[in-house]
């Protein structure tokens, strides 16, 4: 992948599509043209946007979940962060966009009203995004919850650019129906598509393997024994398991890359509101980064879990 990073940019989007794919689960088509998509015609997976709500309107009041009610009522003055779960680039002029988002608060409730030909104002693409280093023949990409959306990116993007490349995905949630996929028995379908291996872990057993997904891919790495130098760990989801992941990554001497979350208020590096504790190369302290500026992929080995 490139490290020469495209610039940020004010940019308009036209709503193609939003469709709902499970209760709360929304996937979010949009389309950029012109420089707007100029700007994005060289983003990478894991690489982010920030999009303007504070003008859309909120859902019918029986649409909106009981415990949010609430919370929905909230005025929005900051943009939100989404990831890209999937990018399109015709030419330079047109790039279509696919944003899978969850509605759990006054932004995302919001985003749940947009239609075919709304406008949104966006700024991006934000962040470093994942990267490639040479000699990796393996790829194992794990995805916590809602941190899924920049994997499946992730695992189309290798799928075009890094063909001899084996990947295999594994995705935890707490129930079938926080897994943010089409499930088709033990493969979810927007990995199984490229032909890549699917593994499913649920706290409840609902789906796949019952318990952490971490612990599964821990069995996994007893049975196939990976090897170290030719493998590479993507990962995103909920902190604590980014921390068991890259306990896992360490112990078995594997490089591994993870997308950290943070509340992110300006999303630009000015507001110091996503600082992320990472370790000082060759000594014993810590230093802090801004997940929106120097991430939010990270290398797991860097960053500080409490
Ligand atoms: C780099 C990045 C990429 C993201 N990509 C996606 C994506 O692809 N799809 C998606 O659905 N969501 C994504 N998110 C999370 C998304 O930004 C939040 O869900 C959204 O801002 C919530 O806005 P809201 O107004 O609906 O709710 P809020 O009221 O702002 O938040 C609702 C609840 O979610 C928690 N929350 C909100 N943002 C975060 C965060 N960044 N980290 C941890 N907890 C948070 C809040 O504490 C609160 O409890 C991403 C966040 C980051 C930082
Ligand atoms: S969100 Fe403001 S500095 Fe990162």
């Amino acid at each position: 992948m490139s490290t020469d990073r495209p610039e940020k940019r004010f940019l308009r989007a036209t709503v193609v599509s939003n469709v709902s794919i499970a209760p709360l689960y929304y996937r979010l088509k949009l389309e950029f043209n012109d420089e707007s998509a100029k700007a994005l015609s060289r983003v990478v997976p894991g690489q982010f946007i920030e999009i303007e709500l504070s003008r859309l309107s909120l859902p019918p009041f029986k649409a909106i979940p009981e415990n949010l009610l609430d919370s929905a009522q909230r005025q929005i003055i900051l943009r939100r962060p989404f990831s890209f779960s999937d990018i399109t680039v015709y030419g330079d002029l047109r790039v279509c966009a696919e944003v899978l988002f969850c509605a759990l608060g006054p932004g995302t409730l919001r985003m749940t009203t947009l239609s075919k030909g709304d406008e949104l104002g966006i700024i991006g693409p934000l962040g470093n995004g994942f990267s490639v280093p040479k000699g990796k023949t393996l790829a194992l990409l794990i995805a916590g919850g809602m941190g899924a959306p920049p994997l499946q990116y992730l695992a189309g993007y290798l799928r075009s650019n890094k063909p001899e490349m084996e990947l295999a995905a594994f995705a935890g949630a707490k129930s079938v129906g926080d897994l943010p996929f089409i499930v088709k028995g033990s493969e979810l379908e927007e990995f199984s598509r490229f032909g890549i291996e699917t593994h499913i872990a649920t706290d409840d057993g609902s789906a796949g393997f019952k318990g952490f997904i971490t612990e599964y891919v821990t069995d996994w790495f007893k049975k196939r024994c990976p090897p170290a130098l030719d493998t590479i760990i993507y990962s995103c989801g909920p902190e604590a398991m980014l921390a068991a992941v890259a306990k896992l990554a360490k112990e078995n001497n594997i490089d591994c890359q993870i997308s950290m979350e943070r509340m992110m208020a300006c999303g630009i590096g000015i507001c110091q509101s996503c600082a992320v504790e990472v370790k000082v190369a060759g000594q014993s302290c810590s230093e802090y980064k801004l997940c929106c500026k120097d991430g939010p992929v990270f290398e797991s080995k860097d960053v500080v879990f409490e």
